[in-house]
This record gives structure tokens, C-alpha cells and sequence, in this order.
């Protein structure tokens, strides 16, 4: 069921070729941003049992996590200030830009659309403040209403 790298199969392979974002080269000798195996686990553990239909994740990046979530879900609006990915997965909108405007912008056109998003992963801006305007966001939007939110680096004092 490995669908989000470091899978052992050949059918896991062929499904990632298929689904992956092709992302920019990381420099040399580092992993892309945020992309840690235990992470990747976590999130994959969730996203087998809820596939969501409609996802949100806050922090693009290198597309690490993207991978994942797209892999199991219908469709992904994904937020970044400047994304790493150039080529998503045909069910992936990349919005450029802070979450701090895009973030409700696109909550509102979801909630007149009357769409609830099943999943959201928070993590992009890493300063309590930031985290926190994207929590009130996510809390405030009737399109979040059934809904699991995943908040990463909750551990890391300057987050919280
Ligand atoms: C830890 S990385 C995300 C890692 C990614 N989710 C993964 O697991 O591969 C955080 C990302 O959030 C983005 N970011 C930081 N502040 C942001 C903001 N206010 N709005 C949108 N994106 C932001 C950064 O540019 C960075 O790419």
C-alpha cells in the first residue's frame, strides 16, 4: 500500500511514476525540505483510511508531502510562498503565494462551491503567529467543517 516513496515493489514504483511531482533538485547532499521518512509514514497512515476526496496542505515545498496526499486523494489545492515543485500530479492546483491571503481566498471559492475539504496538513509558515492565522482560517470556513487537520512540528517550540 506504500504509495509515498521508499516503497519496495515494482507496483509501487510504477504507481509512484505515475503520480509523483517532479520537484526541483535538492542541493547536493540534502534531502528536499520536510520530506523525513517517520513523516511521510504518519501521513500515508492516515490517508490509506480516510482518502479524501478534497485536500489542502499548507507548505508546498519540494513536494515531499504533496506526493503522498495526491497519491490518495481526489483532488489537492496545495499552498507555497514559492513552491519547489514545477510539474504536480494531474489532481494538484499549486497556489503561489502567503496563506496568509490565499488560504481564506480559496477557502471562501470552496464553501460557495459548497465543497468540504476531508484533509488539511498545516505546514508552512513555522512561527506561532503565522500557524496560528492559518488555524483561525481553517477553523472559521464552513468548507472545513468535516475534517482532519494534521498540524506538523507541533514539538517545535518556536511553532506552538
Ligand atoms: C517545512 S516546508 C513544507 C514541507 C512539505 N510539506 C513536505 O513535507 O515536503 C514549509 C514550506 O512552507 C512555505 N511557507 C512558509 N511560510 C508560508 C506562508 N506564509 N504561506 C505559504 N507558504 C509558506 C515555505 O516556503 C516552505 O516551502
Amino acid at each position: 500500500m506504500n504509495r509515498c516513496g521508499g516503497r519496495s515493489s515494482r507496483a509501487g514504483r510504477t504507481d509512484l511514476a505515475r503520480t509523483s511531482a517532479r520537484r526541483s533538485p535538492a542541493p547536493q547532499g540534502k534531502r528536499p525540505a520536510g520530506s523525513s521518512r517517520p513523516k511521510r509514514a504518519a501521513i500515508e497512515g492516515l490517508l490509506a483510511q480516510l482518502k479524501p476526496s478534497l485536500a489542502i496542505e499548507i507548505g508546498t515545498a519540494e513536494g515531499g508531502s504533496l506526493e503522498c496526499i495526491a497519491a490518495y486523494s481526489g483532488h489537492v489545492h496545495t499552498l507555497d510562498l514559492a513552491p519547489g515543485v514545477t510539474d504536480a500530479p494531474a489532481n494538484v492546483t499549486l497556489h503561489v503565494g502567503d496563506s496568509k491571503e490565499v488560504l481564506p481566498r480559496l477557502l471562501r471559492e470552496l464553501e460557495q462551491d459548497g465543497q468540504n475539504v476531508d484533509f488539511v496538513l498545516v505546514d508552512g509558515a513555522h512561527e506561532a503567529e503565522g500557524v496560528e492565522r492559518d488555524v483561525r482560517s481553517l477553523l472559521a470556513s464552513n468548507a472545513v467543517s468535516r475534517t482532519v487537520i494534521v498540524l506538523h512540528d507541533t514539538a517545535n517550540e518556536a511553532v506552538r
